[in-house]
């Protein structure tokens, strides 16, 4: 095992996109940022130099953290911000875990632009399951804001509407020709016919879910959220943000030059917006460089029918160890809420995020931040900063459950509050996530920090045990899972990690509404059962 270092600079850089020239904040200069390289069980040591002018952390996003979560990244959870001008440096081992990953900026909307991959190899002589393809290439699906992604949170927030629209898809950084401005600001993998190519996928977006596909080619999914899957061959797959799958595609058409595209399955809201995709070109060699693309078909937006055949092809390839009895079994609504105000006209003085109107929630409780993070209130045991009440159900005074599927419920505020759940180590955790309709129904990217989970079931509707169908055989393990609209998803994972876990939407404005919580797992008795001492130069708040 190896030792890999990396030095992260987060530091404005200017940018010209979609005619406009403005500066970003990015690591390194680069857009997206520099990809992290290991084999599993390497040590990666990454310092963290804030250069910016916005508070900033670094996420690992589907890195467990086997003991040592102090270097997760959410900020306010396990860390506060690194400051303007500080700097951190992050250590941690991938045990046990190889895959596609990625990593982000944890705090404000900062990760619109602060992201990039994290690449994890098997370790020396370990096969893949599928015979080793020609080349690889790293694929990130992002958002491109002309404003100041940090001042859009605020706005939005301010507003108590939707957010707009991001102003272009992009794959790695590249719009495409549909854009204004943007015909030679296309990303571009030149292919040899007849050769396989490893597509590691990452949606490093902010608020859009999206559909993935390559004109006339096949696509062969063998890797979800660096887990690795049957081979399941499709013509699309949708990535919510926070989502990786790796596919295999073969250069088997007549040669040419063939678009890969990404566009939209569902935004927060169902917010309007042009449909346009972002496109790159799959192109032949010996394809004539000013030939036009094949289009890539894409499904229509909200094609739920589309999400659900991809879903249901995801199963686990390696032997599973779903736990089979359940110590702790938690039923956790989310959505979004309409939160009550004082005054009316104009809207004033209300019980969402920052005064404003709107808020989400789990369990009719929409996560409030605290002011110093969770992990230093826990270890040092400081009150006065969180309660331990999260609860296991909805608070029966809300009643949401019976609000889904699209059955507004009169009464949609929730109650603010900085609530979390206790595990005992070692407790076998079953979640089952019930999506509701306060105020629309809509697929939510739920991940969980600190660990992967099965997925063992989903459907539509409400759920209900009677009918619910478990598959404990073969289910995907994953630290994202997309529940269906207006319906349920049930996952199940053993607490042998132990630390302060965020658990929250990865869709960015309803993480800034509240949809989330916080899992602390507690230390077992083992050696290797126990959280040594966090690092000495945590940032403080
Ligand atoms: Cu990818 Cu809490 O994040």
């Amino acid at each position: 095992r190896s030792t890999r270092f990396y030095e992260f600079k987060i530091q404005t850089t200017r940018v010209t996109k979609l005619c406009n020239t403005k500066e970003i904040v990015t690591v390194n200069h680069m857009f997206p940022g520099p990809v992290v390289y290991a084999q599993e069980d390497d040590r990666i040591i990454i310092k963290v130099t804030n250069q910016s002018p916005y508070n900033a952390t670094i996420h690992w996003h589907g890195i467990r953290q086997r003991l040592s979560c102090w270097f997760d990244g959410p900020s306010y959870i396990t860390q506060c911000p690194i400051q303007p001008g500080q700097a951190f440096t992050y250590e941690f081992t991938m045990f046990q875990q190889k895959g596609t990953f990625f990593w982000h900026a944890h705090v404000s909307w900062l990760r619109g632009t602060v992201y990039g991959g994290l690449i994890v190899y098997p370790k020396t002589g370990v096969p893949y399951p599928f015979k080793y393809p020609y080349e690889e290439h790293i694929i990130i699906l992002g958002e491109y804001w002309l404003q100041d992604v940090v001042q859009l949170e605020r706005q939005v927030i301010a507003s108590g509407g939707p957010p707009p629209p991001a102003n272009a898809f992009t794959i790695n950084g590249h719009p495409g020709p549909n854009y204004n401005c943007s015909g030679n600001d296309v990303y571009k993998i030149d292919v040899v016919p007849g050769k396989t190519y490893l597509l590691r996928l990452i949606n490093a977006g902010l608020n859009m879910e999206n559909f993935f596909g390559i004109a006339n080619h096949k696509l062969t999914i063998v890797e979800a959220d660096a887990e690795y899957t049957k081979p399941f061959t499709t013509t699309l797959v949708m990535l919510g943000p926070g989502q990786t799958v790796n596919v295999l595609v073969t250069a088997d058409q007549p040669i040419g030059k063939y678009s890969m595209a990404m566009g939209p399955y569902m935004s927060a809201q169902g917010v309007a917006f042009q449909n346009i995709s972002a496109i790159a070109y799959f192109q032949y060699l010996g394809a004539l460089p000013n030939s036009l693309s094949l289009p890539a078909k894409l499904p229509n937006f909200n094609d739920n029918l589309a999400v659900k055949t991809i879903m249901d092809g995801l199963k686990s390839l390696n032997p599973v160890n779903v736990p089979k009895e359940i110590d702790t079994n938690l039923f956790v609504t989310i959505g979004l809420n309409v939160q009550k105000c004082r005054s009316k006209t104009p809207q004033k003085n209300c019980q969402g995020v920052n005064n404003g109107v709107m808020a989400a929630s789990m369990n009719n409780i929409s996560f409030v931040k605290p002011n110093i993070s969770v992990l230093e209130a826990f270890y040092k045991k400081i009150d006065g900063f969180y309660t331990d009440d999260f609860p296991g159900a909805p608070l029966k005074f809300y009643d949401f459950v019976n609000g889904a599927p699209n059955n507004i419920p009169n009464n949609t505020n929730a109650a603010n509050g900085t609530r979390v759940k206790v595990l005992e180590y070692g407790s076998r955790v079953q979640i089952i996530f019930q999506d509701t309709g306060t105020l629309t129904t809509e697929n939510h990217p739920i991940h969980l920090h600190g660990y992967s989970f099965y997925v063992i079931g989903y459907g539509t509707g409400n759920y209900n045990p009677q009918t619910a169908n478990f598959n404990l055989v073969d289910p995907p393990y994953m630290n994202t899972i997309g529940v269906p609209v207006g319906g349920w998803a049930a996952i199940r994972f053993t607490a042998d990690n132990p630390g302060v876990w965020f658990m929250h939407c990865h869709i960015e404005i309803h993480l800034s509404w509240g949809l989330g919580t916080v899992l602390i797992v507690k230390n077992g008795k083992g050696e290797l059962e126990r959280l040594p001492h966090p690092p000495a130069d945590l940032p403080r708040c």
